[in-house]
């Protein structure tokens, strides 16, 4: 249909009829597009991360980010109004992953929230003109009802969550970009040139339509994934004593995603506390809201084989505080080769390696939503890039607003970024020499970067 632009008629009367009915056609279809929210994408593009060839509209494609998870928690050790209805999971975010699993992260600061989240969403002139941009399905005041019931953070400061949900995850989504919305603007001939300066965005009206975009569309993907109701449905039900097995909460969550395999984690009492489910964004845009259910990525659960707590809301363990939750560690970050054996080495304060010396002492600890913060004596430590070119830095100036979120694997201790494991470096470190840590594969030398707790 968007292939209706392209004029190849000759004939001067006719051109102009044609570009008149072209016209009127462009103006509703724009219009009828919108209501889909669907812009002006290509009604044939495929499925994010299933394309043959290179799909370079960055507004009607998600790349890299093409796989859509909706995360839900069970924080049922939670008390009263922080833990959310006692008969639903509540909503975490929605995180786009690359297409080999790996995902990006804080990546636009110029599209961050650094205002009053509830006020923005409190009042839809910030992100709506009537009869201008396409009609809101939901007000701002109602999205934040559902939001402020549904979207819980663990310390009870929700609306801290909800930003840190969109700087971290939301600003990452290519195809909800503010510039695309601009293209509302463009095909829509007929409007007055006054309301397509605002096309210039001065007042972050887009920026804004934007936020109340991601909030929504995450909202109502939650609304369709009602974990409680889908566990219940296969003879799940919170208790204080009953445990399930693996099996058993697999089959019944995949009853309900297309038979695909959905994700699921557990807390260090080997109870039920956390949901992901995998999906693909179909049709160019995530505006479309047209996800569709893959098989989760990872396939191995932390949760016991056999017996699975799914404790009842406000249910308190004796012990009030997991193993390990909240606490920091102090130790040494040793190169692994091959082997595992961290023979080869270990990172120096400033997040360089060495062979020589004495390991630097790291900070390790859990950041208030997830992952870890990496910090040794001269710093925070951070992913900068540098042409093109990611590497590590620790100090510098970093401090925590711009600190990296690591990830940490409890078993061997590996530092993980962007769901890899996996770091190179193309110069072995001899004598006095540091040579640099880059994320990923792929140069001379790879290994992990193992973290070794001291006291
Ligand atoms: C799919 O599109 C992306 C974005 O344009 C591109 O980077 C990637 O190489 C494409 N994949 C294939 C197989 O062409
Ligand atoms: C809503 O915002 C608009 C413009 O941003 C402002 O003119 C109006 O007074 C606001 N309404 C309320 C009720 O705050």
């Amino acid at each position: 249909m968007g292939d209706s632009k392209v004029r190849t008629n000759t004939n001067a009367n006719g051109n102009i009829i044609f570009i008149k009915v072209t016209f009127l056609f462009l103006v509703l279809s724009t219009f009828f597009k919108v209501s889909n929210g669907n812009l002006e994408c290509p009604i044939d593009t495929p499925l994010s991360c299933s394309n043959k060839t290179v799909i370079s509209d960055s507004c009607c494609f998600e790349y890299p980010g093409g796989i859509f998870l909706q995360t839900q928690f069970w924080d049922y050790q939670l008390e009263g109004d922080k833990a959310g209805p006692s008969n639903k999971f509540t909503l975490h975010g929605l995180w786009p992953d690359n297409c080999d699993g790996s995902y990006e992260q804080f990546c636009d600061s110029s599209l961050n929230i650094n205002y009053k989240l509830d006020e923005m969403l409190g009042n839809n002139s910030n992100f709506h003109v009537p009869d201008v941009l396409p009609d809101l399905t939901i007000t701002g005041p109602e999205l934040l009802e559902k939001m402020s019931v549904y979207w819980k953070s663990n310390t009870g400061d929700d609306s801290s969550l909800w930003k840190h949900e969109y700087n971290k995850h939301g600003t990452c989504i290519k195809t909800m970009n503010p510039k695309c919305y601009g293209r509302w603007w463009e095909d829509s001939q007929s409007l007055s040139n006054s309301i397509k300066n605002t096309a210039n965005d001065k007042g972050g009206l887009l920026k804004n339509r934007a936020v109340y975009d991601y909030f929504r569309i995450s909202v109502e993907l939650f609304e369709k994934l009602d974990t409680y109701k889908f566990l219940m449905e296969g003879g799940i039900t919170p208790s204080i004593d009953k445990t399930y097995t693996r099996d058993e909460i697999s089959s019944a969550l995949k009853k309900h995603f297309q038979g695909h395999n959905v994700f699921f984690k557990c807390d260090s009492y080997g109870a039920l506390n956390e949901i992901w489910y995998y999906h693909l964004i179909n049709r160019g845009s995530v505006l479309s809201q047209d996800f569709t259910p893959i098989d989760s990525f990872r396939t191995y659960s932390n949760c016991p084989i056999s017996k699975i707590y799914y404790y009842p809301k406000g249910y308190k363990r004796h012990n009030p505080t997991p193993p390990g939750k909240g606490r920091s560690s102090v130790g040494v970050i040793r190169i692994g080769g091959p082997n595992g054996d961290g023979s080869n080495g270990f990172v120096i304060r400033n997040g360089h390696w060495m062979t020589k010396g004495t390991p630097a002492n790291f900070e390790v600890f859990k950041s208030t939503y997830g992952n870890y913060y990496i910090k040794s004596r001269s710093g925070y430590c951070k992913i900068v890039k540098n042409k093109d070119q990611e590497h590590l830095l620790c100090g510098g100036g970093n401090n925590v607003g711009s600190a990296t979120q690591f990830e940490l694997e409890e078993k061997h201790g590996y530092i993980g970024y962007g769901g890899k494991f996996d770091w190179y470096s193309n110069d072995y470190p001899r004598n006095s020499k540091q040579s640099v840590i880059y994320p990923g594969s792929g140069g001379k030398y790879t290994f992990k970067l193992k973290f070794t707790k001291t006291h």
